[in-house]
């Protein structure tokens, strides 16, 4: 079967866009990664994926009069990467309605909290904030409405006693970086579909569970 052709757009250091490229090395991974394009010249990431030998575009969003025409551009570089499904992986632009509808249900993002819970920014902090004791991270099909859209996968990570919003972000990091390949392996090969708002879990039904979750102790 063809593999899924992948752009990944980023705007910084990468290095959950670095888990997806090193997966997708594996010669039976359902998708390659054909192209990355940031929005910031400046990301870190675009020197890693250079390294990886994958074509790399910067498409810097303060050249562009308006999101539309930023947009515009960006879907034509993805086009013409041949790019049939996208991940964004730290991409810290807000999408309009026309290019989220463009790419429904062929767009994917990764989240660091367990949505619905805490969408937007600082999502550690409020995490210990809130003093919830499962923390973790999500990826899911992307919707107009930001940190919103139908759930693929999630990872949980228990927060320790002392952490701190960096030491917290440290460990779901670590989780991302496992997690948004498994996810992209289970949009690719088929085995998850879009059904309205709703995921669906294509035959055989022992695909492993969408989640990870830590180990309990009596
Ligand atoms: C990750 O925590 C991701 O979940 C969030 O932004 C961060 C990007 O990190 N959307 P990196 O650029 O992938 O290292």
């Amino acid at each position: 079967m063809a593999k899924t052709r992948v752009g990944i757009l980023i705007s910084g250091r990468g290095s959950n866009m670095a888990s997806l490229i090193k997966a997708a090395e594996a010669s039976d991974y359902p998708a390659e990664i054909v192209t990355v394009i940031s929005n910031r010249p400046a990301a870190g990431g675009l020197a890693v994926a250079a390294k990886a030998g994958i074509q790399t575009v910067v498409i810097d969003h303060k050249d562009y009069a308006t999101r539309m025409a930023f947009e515009a551009k960006m879907h034509q570089a993805l086009l013409d990467a041949g790019v049939d499904l996208i991940c964004n992986a730290g991409f810290m632009r807000m999408l309009t309605g026309g290019f989220v509808d463009r790419w429904k249900n062929r767009q994917l993002n990764i989240h660091p909290s367990l949505l619905p819970s805490f969408p937007g920014l600082d999502t550690h902090e409020r995490a210990l904030r809130e003093g919830v004791r499962i923390h973790g991270c999500t990826v899911h099909f992307v919707r107009l409405e930001m940190d919103t859209g139908p759930i693929v996968a999630q990872a949980a990570v228990a927060v320790m006693p002392g952490d701190t919003p960096d030491t917290l972000g440290a460990r779901v990091l670590e989780a991302e970086h496992r997690l948004y390949p498994h996810a992209l392996r289970l949009v690719a090969s088929g085995a998850v579909r879009v059904s309205g708002e709703d995921i669906r879990f294509a035959p055989p039904t022992d695909t492993p569970a969408a989640l990870f979750s830590p180990p309990l102790r009596p």
